[in-house]
């Protein structure tokens, strides 16, 4: 992680966009807003719109502002965020999901620093970095036409990809160390340290999450801990890795599964083979060996 911010660091100066590339949980937005509080925008604006699960016009209204009665339900004027973040940064979250409309006015706000609000004429200056992150491939969703080349290029230029937790399991201790000291303060509880099999745990596990699930699960752990010494079973029940493995333990061997259920097949067609047979789609020796090695009778 320290690489990666300290590559970042050099992206933090200039005005070109900027791709920030992750799972979710593995701090794109943490790093947007590092990014823009080293640089010389820092005391302009960080604003952020989050282009996943809004209509592909109210995308673009809040990008662009729009006139009263540009569209339908548009019944005021409206700023949009260009005009908000203006010398500052404009955080795209979730770009994987932007309209092909908004991204080529967006490209033209990155090649002229202009725009038009919706429904307007009038062409207004503006001035802002944009910084965009994504958890979907942005690059498949290019190939299949669903995003604009040269928007990408653009964007792609300055790319940070932010690798899983998995992959860089060196950072779980001091993660840990940096979230304990966060809730010992919040839940006024001293944090009396990590027991070392519990740790292993942390850094063995697979983080689905990345660095917002392991947030959570210390937090988890430090609740449950007495004395506010973590221990392996807190980690188990905070990953819910207990639950998992007991139900591991729970699992029958394929074998036992497959008798149980050809006896079933066989009782409800009260033993009738053939029936049976083409039921669990097998031809009729296969039935008849397979009752026999499972040995199974009719009661
Ligand atoms: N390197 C890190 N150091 C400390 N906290 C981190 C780090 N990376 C992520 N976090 C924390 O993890 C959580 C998720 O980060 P976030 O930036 O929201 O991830 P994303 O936007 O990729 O889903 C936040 O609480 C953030 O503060
Ligand atoms: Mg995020």
């Amino acid at each position: 992680m320290r690489r990666i911010l300290e590559e970042a660091r050099n992206f933090a100066a200039s005005d070109a966009p900027m791709l920030i590339v992750g799972e979710t949980g593995t701090g794109k937005n943490l790093l947007a807003q590092a990014i823009h509080n080293a640089g010389p925008r820092r005391k302009c604006p960080f604003c952020e719109i989050n282009c996943g699960g809004i209509s592909e016009t109210l995308q673009e209204s809040e990008l662009f502002g729009h006139r009263k009665g540009a569209y339908t339900g548009a019944d005021s004027d409206r700023e949009g965020v260009l005009q908000t973040a203006r010398g500052g940064t404009l955080f795209l979250n979730e770009i994987g999901d932007i309209s092909l409309s908004a991204q080529k006015r967006l490209l033209d706000v990155v090649e002229y620093r202009k725009y038009r609000k919706l429904g307007d004429d009038k062409e207004i200056e503006t001035d802002v970095r944009i910084i965009a992150a994504t958890n979907v491939d942005i690059e498949g969703l290019r190939q299949k036409g669903a995003f604009r080349d040269d928007f990408y290029f653009r964007l792609a230029c300055l790319k940070v990809e932010l690798p899983p937790l998995r992959k860089r399991r060196e950072d779980v201790p001091t993660l840990v160390d940096r979230f304990l000291e966060e809730f010992s303060e919040l839940e006024k509880k001293p944090a009396a340290g990590v027991e070392p099999d519990a740790m292993g745990e942390l850094v063995e596990y697979d983080w689905p999450g990345n660095v917002r699930q392991l947030r959570f699960v210390v937090w988890h752990a430090l609740l449950q801990a007495k004395g506010g010494k973590i221990a392996r079973e807190h980690v188990l029940k905070a990953t819910g890795l207990d639950e998992a493995r007991k139900d591991a333990q729970n699992l029958e061997p394929l074998e036992e599964v497959e008798k149980k259920y050809i006896l079933k097949a066989l009782t409800v067609t009260n033993w009738n083979k053939s029936r049976t047979a083409q039921i669990l789609k097998l031809s009729r020796p296969a039935l008849d060996r397979k009752i026999q090695a499972y040995n199974l009778a009719r009661r």
